[in-house]
Order: structure tokens, then sequence, then C-alpha cells
């Protein structure tokens, strides 16, 4: 009976309120901007006085989902979380799901592409660097249903950083297509949704074009 429940209530649209389960203020920007159109009200893990669980996952998915799990758990309303990062092939997928962590505790971003650069340099690889940014977005529902959507873009990284827009790894990344870096980009450029159903640019983007296909 309460499975019926919960695959009931897993295929409705999303409406109302939603909790984004993230501390990142970049983030929970470019999540507002992708809710906007749908008339959803947005509220944030912080607003709601909600603890940040620690990351235990070994994948994207594993931590998006304990992290959207915990919000709807303790908020009682649905809660959308992300989980991303960026992949460098020849650091065989660093930083990945530690691409926050090589921030530190200080969230210098700085220093975290300068140590990928450092790594880079310490292998001798030779560019291109193929990189992608990966996002995986999870929806969760208090009654413990739970979806997850991936999204992803692939590029190469460029040295020294270019840009000041957007947050993250975003001036090292140009994406394949482009000249210029996401740190280069404007928002819309970066993470908007294509009127025309044609597929978005970043990783969370794309990520949201699918979720938006089913729950929007
Ligand atoms: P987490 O998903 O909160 O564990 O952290 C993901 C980390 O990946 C962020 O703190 C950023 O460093 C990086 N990241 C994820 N998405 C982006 C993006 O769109 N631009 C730049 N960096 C990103």
């Amino acid at each position: 009976m309460s499975g019926e429940a919960s695959s009931a209530e897993k295929r409705a649209r999303l409406s109302g309120r939603l909790v984004a389960a993230t501390h990142n203020s970049g983030k929970l920007r470019e999540i507002r901007e992708l809710m906007k159109p749908y008339g959803v009200n947005v509220v944030s893990a912080a607003e709601l006085n909600l603890a940040e669980p620690e990351e235990t996952g070994s994948t994207f998915r594993d931590n998006a989902a304990l992290k959207a799990e915990a919000a709807a758990r303790a908020s009682g309303i649905v809660a959308l979380a992300d989980d991303s990062g960026l992949c460098v092939e020849a650091l065989g997928g660093a930083p990945g799901i530690y691409s926050a962590r090589w921030a530190g505790g200080g969230k210098d971003f700085g220093a975290a592409m300068a140590r990928v650069e450092r790594e880079l340099e310490a292998l001798a690889a030779p560019p291109p660097w193929r990189a992608s940014f990966v996002s995986v977005l999870a929806l969760a529902w208090p009654d413990g249903a739970l979806e997850t959507f991936e999204g992803r873009v692939d590029g190469a990284l460029v040295f020294p950083p270019r840009g000041t827009a957007g947050f993250g790894y975003d001036p090292i990344f140009r994406p394949d297509g482009h000249d210029r870096t996401f740190g280069e980009m404007g928002p819309e450029e970066k993470h908007g949704i294509p009127a025309d159903g044609s597929l978005a640019l970043s990783h969370r983007a794309r990520a949201f074009q699918k979720l938006s296909r089913e729950r929007l």
C-alpha cells in the first residue's frame, strides 16, 4: 500500500515548495534560475536551518541521493540536491567527487585550480587536457521515493584561469565548441535552457533538462 502511494507521489509533477539541499551559493543561484519559469518556490537548506550531511558516497549519484534524502526527511517537503564536479581525464577522473574538497575549508578555488595544473605538470601530461563537468540531480520525497538525473559536458582545461563569472572551476573549463571558458560566459549562456528544446550547455542544465521533461 505504501509502495503504491509512494510511486503515485513519485510520478507527480513538482509544484509548491521545494528545498534546494545545498549550502553552495553558486549552485543555489543556478537552481533558482533553472526553476524560475516553473513557478516552484525554492527555499534553501540554510533558510530551513538544515544540517549539511557528510558526503560519504563514492559516486556523484550516491552523494546527490544522500543530500536530497536527508533534506526531504528533515524538512518534510520535496528536496532537490546536486552533486557535481570536475573530472580530468589525465588525472584518472580527479578531483571528481572531491572537487569541493580540493578547495579546502576556505573554499579557495584559485588554489584548487592551481593544484589541477600542478598535478598535470607532475605527470607531464600534454595538452589538450580533456575534462568534463558532471552533475547528478537527485529529487527526494519525504516518503522515501527518489529519482536521479545525470548531465555531463565535455571540454578541455586552459591555464591560466580565464574570466571571473560563475564559480568553482569555471575559469579553467572551456566546453567543446566554444572559445571561452565558463568563467567568461554569462549565466544565460552557461546554464540557460534553450527555448527551442536543443541541448543546454552546462552539466547542471543538461541534468535539469532531463528532470524538467518528467517532473515540471
Ligand atoms: P559538491 O557537489 O557540493 O560536492 O561540490 C561540487 C564542486 O564541484 C563545487 O564546489 C565546484 O568546485 C565544482 N563544480 C560543480 N559544478 C561546477 C560548475 O558549474 N562550475 C564550476 N565548478 C563546479
